[in-house]
């Protein structure tokens, strides 16, 4: 008896950790005022029931990759590691921070390398550049079995990037083009299936989407706590009805960001769930 019930308890602890409501999130961390391991690690506690995957932007810039590996590995989660590519010495600096985790904590939990975030759409350099950082990453840890990519809008994924990723990675924010919340999710679909014609057969998946619940219109979007459900439960039912791996953006708010860039989250900053997404949206939400 004791026996059943503790395999009846196993059993079930097994189906609450895989709570999978987001395929992963996007965390962002305060970069002027860098976490500790253990501010890390009372984060990622607070988003497992929700995902067991999240992404960071950066590996050196507040020794994020170090953190995030220890309290991922620690907790049981996956990681999407985001290598920051700006210039040619913050690349340097990543690739520092790379050799360094390769040996001291291997990519037994990491999905993939991310080498930039939104490079091209930031004209942070050319696509000839950023192919080229890309292959350099992949000869350095595609031997060890791990896959590499970047992650950038839906139109700024020229043909000699693509040719270097392992799959492809979008952003999108309807949000961002003045699209009205009924057709956001519709807007966002209509994107995806565009990288798909352009991705030469690779996967596609889709690194930012997201809604603000508070901060200023733009154009016909308007942020609030419904429109941020609304865009949030469409975009999730399309997801699971397509098959789409999705990182949210994003994990929680970031007060230390201005305006309507402080309220993306699916978390108050405080790590409680938004009262407006309530579980039930989450766990069914077609
Ligand atoms: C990048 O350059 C293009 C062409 O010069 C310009 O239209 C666009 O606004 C620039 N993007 C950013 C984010 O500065
Ligand atoms: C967390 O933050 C939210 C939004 O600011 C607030 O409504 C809620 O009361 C806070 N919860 C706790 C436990 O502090």
């Amino acid at each position: 008896m004791k026996g059943i019930c503790l395999i009846l308890a196993s059993l079930l602890l097994a189906t609450l950790a895989k709570a999978e409501y987001f395929y992963g999130l996007n965390y962002g961390i305060n970069q002027d005022s860098c976490p500790t391991l253990e501010d890390v690690k009372k984060d990622l506690t607070a988003l497992k029931p929700y995902t067991n995957r999240i992404r960071i932007f950066s590996l050196s810039v507040c020794n994020q990759a170090e953190l995030a590996l220890q309290a991922t590995q620690e907790l049981g989660m996956q990681l999407y590691l985001g290598m920051w590519v700006d210039r040619p010495d913050t690349f340097d600096n990543e690739m520092k921070a790379l050799d360094n985790i390769a040996s001291k904590y291997g990519f037994s939990n990491v999905d993939a390398i991310i080498v930039g975030s939104e490079v091209l759409y930031r004209n942070d350099t050319d696509s000839a550049s950023l192919a080229n950082y890309i292959k350099k990453v992949k000869d350095t840890i595609g031997p060890k079995g791990v896959k590499v990519t970047t992650a950038d809008v839906y139109y700024e994924l020229p043909p000699d990037v693509v040719q270097e990723l392992d799959f492809v990675m979008m952003n999108a924010f309807p949000y961002w083009e003045g699209v009205s919340v009924q057709d956001g999710a519709s807007t966002l679909m209509n994107h995806y299936d565009h990288v798909v014609t352009i991705a030469q057969g690779k996967p596609v998946k889709i690194s930012e989407t997201g809604w603000p619940s508070a901060g200023d219109n733009f154009g016909d979007a308007v942020p609030s706590p419904e429109n941020q459900k609304t865009y949030l439960a469409a975009v999730l039912c399309e997801a699971k009805k397509r098959n789409i791996d999705i990182l949210w953006f994003s994990a929680k708010d970031e007060p230390y960001r201005s305006g309507v860039e402080a309220h993306w989250g699916i978390l108050n900053a405080n790590n409680t769930l938004k009262s407006n997404i309530p579980l039930s949206t989450l766990q069914n939400p077609c």
